[in-house]
């Protein structure tokens, strides 16, 4: 809580605050004449045991902080992870070297799907894109046809500084995730950063998530950087529209270059950008500034919608829910909404939370309302920017308990 009133109205709110807070066991804090600080009623400093079962991890590892089951919250409703039988307990049959997991709403089901690159040999002629969903408990083959004409390329093995992974974002807006991805040529190892377009897809090889990824193999602007190490998705114009960070090293150089590269898709495909903040404020804010706090790890957003042929639609997407190893995920959640769809039938935000508390908010349609829905959880601000390309409509509203 931070407030910027005058000295006496501050040490009233402050003797309020202190007096309120007592009640939830909680510490207050006073600086300055100006400025009166109250850390939040009954934060949770504690630490828990979260890890039941006798798990290793893998070095380097692919943790995430992700809503798999569908209950609005990252890992289990009990502040207390358990081993679920929702994703497959091996890794996919044939594969050497085993990439970093990443975790999207691959076919925009609502449900977080499990992505995994693997190299099916030492020397990662042969790779694959695997997929384990919520309905499959199975890995299924998204991709593994990386030949270019005669070029055959591969997924680079990774070094412990640098994971085999996929970075994710939507950069079409369609509302299914597409991916950037580094692929050696297996015969000058040369490497350069490909586009994986998340297309629909049919036929006898098609998985059964109805989606695939199609390599961009002519994309000459990704083509031009040579020996590209790492490619990721960032909106550099804060418009919207994901643009792409490539990293590439130098001969005979320790440091990366890094290469911008602005996405001039033109569509008017609408999207919502969705950032879900801790509303806290340290001690040392600004005045007349509202605490807007930090984006927080975990969040899952769905959303609902009703497409060009009148189908239900549902999306779903994880605030941050990786940060180690370079995942160089968006510090916020962009949903892309596709052509037709200018509105949203309803918004879903789950916040990690600790025991007992239950944090379901649904932000309803529509443009020029402002939406306050209870959160019980006490410490926890959602802010929800709905930002249309076409900048008809922009909607912000920061909610705080
Ligand atoms: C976590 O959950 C497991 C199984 O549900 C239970 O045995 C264990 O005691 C729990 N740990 C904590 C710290 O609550
Ligand atoms: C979308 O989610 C809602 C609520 O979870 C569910 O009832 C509906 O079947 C889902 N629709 C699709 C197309 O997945
Ligand atoms: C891959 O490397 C081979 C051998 O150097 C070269 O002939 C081929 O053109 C390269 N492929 C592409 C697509 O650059």
């Amino acid at each position: 809580m931070y407030m910027h009133p005058g000295p006496n109205v501050c040490v009233l709110l402050q003797v309020l605050m202190c007096v309120y807070c007592f009640r939830f066991s909680c510490v207050c804090i006073a600086s300055g004449p100006h400025v009166c600080v109250c850390v939040f009623c009954s934060r949770l400093v504690e630490w828990h045991k979260a890890l039941s079962a006798s798990v290793k991890m893998r070095v380097p590892h692919s943790n995430a902080f992700v809503d798999l089951n569908m209950d609005f919250t990252a890992g289990q409703s009990k502040w207390n992870f358990s081993k679920e039988e929702i994703l497959p307990t091996e890794v996919p049959r044939g594969s050497v070297i085993v990439g970093q997991s990443s975790f999207v709403d691959i076919d925009g089901d609502g449900h977080q799907d499990h992505l995994l690159p693997v190299c099916l040999d030492e020397a990662c002629r042969s790779s694959a894109i695997y997929l384990a969903g919520q309905r499959n408990k199975e890995w299924v083959t998204l991709l593994s046809d990386f030949q270019q004409g005669e070029t055959k390329w591969g997924l680079v093995p990774g070094a412990p500084g640098l994971p085999l992974a996929l970075h994710l974002g939507d950069y079409n807006l369609d509302g299914f995730p597409d991916a950037l991805v580094i692929l050696r040529n297996s015969s000058s190892r040369a490497q350069r950063a490909f586009l994986l377009e998340n297309v629909p897809c049919s036929g006898s090889s098609c998985p059964s998530v109805g989606r695939t990824f199609r390599v961009h193999w002519d994309q000459s602007d990704m083509g031009s950087i040579p020996q590209a190490a790492l490619a990721t998705f960032y909106d550099i114009y804060e418009d919207g529209i994901l643009d792409m960070l490539v990293l590439s090293r130098a001969e005979g150089k320790a440091d990366f270059i890094i290469h911008a590269l602005k996405n001039n898709f033109e569509a008017d495909a609408y999207f919502v950008k969705v950032i879900v903040l801790s509303g806290l404020c340290s001690s040392d804010c600004p005045q007349k500034v509202t605490p807007f706090g930090v984006n927080q790890p975990g969040p899952y957003v769905m959303y609902t919608t009703v497409d060009s042929n009148g189908n239900l639609k549902n999306a779903s997407a994880g605030q941050l829910s990786q940060s180690a190893h370079l995942s160089l995920q968006l510090p916020y959640i962009v949903l892309g909404l596709g052509r037709s769809a200018n509105f949203l039938d309803h918004l879903y935000v789950g916040i990690p939370r600790p025991p007992g508390e239950t944090v379901s908010t649904k932000f309803p349609s529509g443009a020029s309302k402002w939406f306050c829905a209870s959160l019980i959880s006490s410490h926890l601000c959602v802010s929800l920017s709905l930002s249309l390309s076409l900048s008809l409509c922009y909607l912000r509203f920061l909610l705080c308990l």
